[in-house]
C-alpha cells in the first residue's frame, strides 16, 4: 500500500510569521497521510525545527553538489537545514528559469545523491492538452526526466497541468484518472511492476478542501501538490483531513 502524501508547496510566500500555520497543520498529520510542507528556503531550517510530525522540503535544488554558483543552493544544504524532500521540475521553474527535462534529471540525481526524496513534476500546457498531446508530452517528460534508479521511496510524481495552476481551473476526474493510469502504466513498465506500484503519483493544480474529496477518489491519485490551499492552516487542514478519509 503506498502512503498517501499532502504536500504543500508555498512557492515565493511566506515570512517567518507564515511558522505559525505549521502547527495546526503538523497536529492533523497524525493520521495515515504524510504531510509535507515545502517554504521558501529561507524558512526551510525553522520550519524542520518547529514542525515535529511534518515533513520538510526544498523547492528546487542544483543539479552541482557545491562550487561557484552564485545564489544557488545544494541538495546536501537542503538536507542538512532539515529538509527530506525537493520538488524539482516545477512548471514555474521549467517557465522562470528556463529548465528542461535534461536539468531536471541531473538535479533529481544530485537529490538522490544527497538522500532527498524528490517530488517530480510533469503537465501539459493548454495548447498541447487540446492538441491531444497530453499522454505523448507527459510520457516525454517522465521518460527525460527521471533518472534510472526510481523506487517507491526516493521518488513521487506530481501531474499538475500547467493550465490548472493558480488558475481555479480543474480537469475533470476522467482526465486526471486517464493520466495517472497512463503514469503507473509507464512507471510499471520502465521500473518493473513493483518499483512502478510504490511510486506515489500526487495531482496538483488549483485543489482545495472544496474539491480534494473527488480527486481523491480517482484511481491512481495517492494525494496532492497543493499550491495556494497550503498556506494557511485553514485551507490545508480540510484537505489533510480529506486525504485521510480517502485512506480509509
Ligand atoms: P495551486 O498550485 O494549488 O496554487 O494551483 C499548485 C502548484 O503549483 O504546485
Amino acid at each position: 500500500m503506498r502512503t498517501k502524501l499532502a504536500a504543500g508547496n508555498w512557492k515565493m510566500n511566506g515570512l517567518k510569521a507564515a511558522l505559525s500555520e505549521l502547527g495546526e497543520m503538523a497536529a492533523a498529520a497524525s493520521g495515515p497521510a504524510e504531510v509535507l510542507i515545502c517554504p521558501p528556503v529561507t524558512l526551510v531550517a525553522a520550519a524542520a525545527d518547529a514542525a515535529e510530525g511534518l515533513a520538510i522540503g526544498g523547492q528546487d535544488c542544483h543539479a552541482k553538489a557545491s562550487g561557484a554558483h552564485t545564489g544557488d543552493v545544494s541538495a546536501a544544504m537542503l538536507a542538512d537545514a532539515g529538509a527530506e524532500y525537493v520538488i524539482l521540475g516545477h512548471s514555474e521553474r521549467r517557465t522562470d528559469h528556463d529548465e528542461h527535462d535534461e536539468d531536471v534529471r541531473a538535479k533529481c540525481e544530485a537529490a538522490w545523491d544527497a538522500g532527498l526524496k524528490v517530488v517530480l513534476c510533469v503537465g501539459e500546457s493548454l495548447e498541447e492538452r487540446e492538441a491531444s498531446n497530453t499522454l505523448d508530452i507527459i510520457g516525454g517528460q517522465l521518460a527525460k526526466s527521471i533518472p534510472d534508479g526510481a523506487t517507491g521511496h526516493n521518488l513521487v510524481v506530481a501531474y499538475e497541468p500547467i493550465w490548472a495552476i493558480g488558475t481555479g481551473k480543474v480537469p475533470t476526474t476522467d482526465q486526471i484518472g486517464e493520466v495517472h493510469d497512463f503514469m503507473r502504466a509507464r512507471l510499471e513498465k520502465r521500473f518493473g511492476e513493483g518499483v512502478g506500484r510504490s511510486v506515489r503519483l500526487l495531482y496538483g493544480g488549483s485543489v482545495k478542501p472544496s474539491n480534494a474529496g473527488e480527486i481523491f477518489a480517482v484511481s491512481n491519485v495517492d494525494g496532492a501538490l497543493v499550491g495556494g490551499a497550503s498556506l494557511k492552516a485553514a485551507d490545508f487542514v480540510p484537505i489533510i483531513e480529506a486525504l485521510n478519509a480517502s485512506a480509509g
